[in-house]
């Protein structure tokens, strides 16, 4: 189910909580920056375009759209980009060369509707000026996330991600343990390589973020997170180097699981 909810006066979040079993529940976000030039970061899981559609329509009408950030073109990142592409003529999408590419190889863009734009370059969205941003933790090449100069919002894609018992609207309503735990947890599914890091590089990385000072880090993956838990985030992500690798389930786990749903019968 996707539901939308307000991380400020002009910016929606539209949500949807995608369980892993054994893990937790992952939130997958997209934003709506209204104004005049409104601007969607994101576009669903593949899974879930048509509820997400629905879920954009009561937030603004497509038709009006002028943008969409495409972070990165994973599968809980394109969902609706193709049908919101073709209802919406006028639409044009902010990617890389790279995002592009692999687009390419499901569902190629047309390159008059492409602005290309990479990490320390800017773009001016209507009564915004947006300056794309590398994320320290990312789990595809062509990863860009952005800093709004007018919310003072981070915009970091899977980076600051979380697996979570419970999804609240606000990360800062997360305990200390569960948000650290699940942050550790996502980054080493998301971002396994943060094992072969040297952390002083990695910490320098952090500490660009830091000196952007968000007002508010919007994840694709955690609830939306205000300033004043920004420390406590990336404080989680420099503890992923030197945390235990994750390693999924294997066969014999797996017919295990199968045994217990046999054993338990229809619900
Ligand atoms: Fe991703
Ligand atoms: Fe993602």
């Amino acid at each position: 189910m996707i539901t939308t909810y307000k991380a400020a006066p002009d910016i929606d979040v539209l949500t949807s909580s995608f369980p892993i079993p054994g893990f937790g529940l992952v939130p997958i976000n997209a934003f709506v920056l209204h104004g005049p030039e409104p601007l969607l970061v994101d576009t669903g899981a593949v899974i879930e375009r048509e509820e997400f559609m629905t879920a954009l329509r009561s937030v603004l009408d497509p038709a009006d759209l002028k943008w969409i950030w495409l972070t990165h073109p994973d599968f809980d990142h394109i969902g609706a980009l193709p049908q919101l592409l073709a209802e919406n003529a006028e639409l044009r999408i902010i990617t890389t060369f790279l995002g592009v590419g692999i687009m390419s190889l499901t569902a190629p863009l047309p390159m008059d509707r492409v602005h290309l734009l990479n990490p320390g370059q800017k773009i001016a969205v209507g009564d915004r000026t947006l300056t794309a941003v590398k994320p320290p933790a990312f789990d595809n090449p062509s990863t860009t996330g952005f800093h709004d100069d007018k919310s003072g919002a981070l915009f970091s894609s899977d980076c600051f991600g979380a697996l979570l018992s419970v999804v609240p609207e606000n990360a800062a309503d997360l305990s200390d343990d569960e948000l650290r735990q699940g942050q550790v947890l996502w980054a080493t599914v998301d971002s396994p390589w943060l094992h072969k890091v040297d952390t002083a590089p990695f910490a320098r990385e952090l500490d660009a973020i830091r000196a952007i000072e968000p007002t508010m880090i919007l994840s694709s993956h955690l609830p939306a997170a205000s300033g004043s838990i920004t420390e406590r985030l990336l404080a989680s992500l420099a503890a992923v180097p030197s945390a235990q690798p994750f390693v999924g389930p294997d066969q014999a786990a797996l017919e295990q699981m199968l045994a217990q749903m046999t054993a338990g019968g229809p619900q």
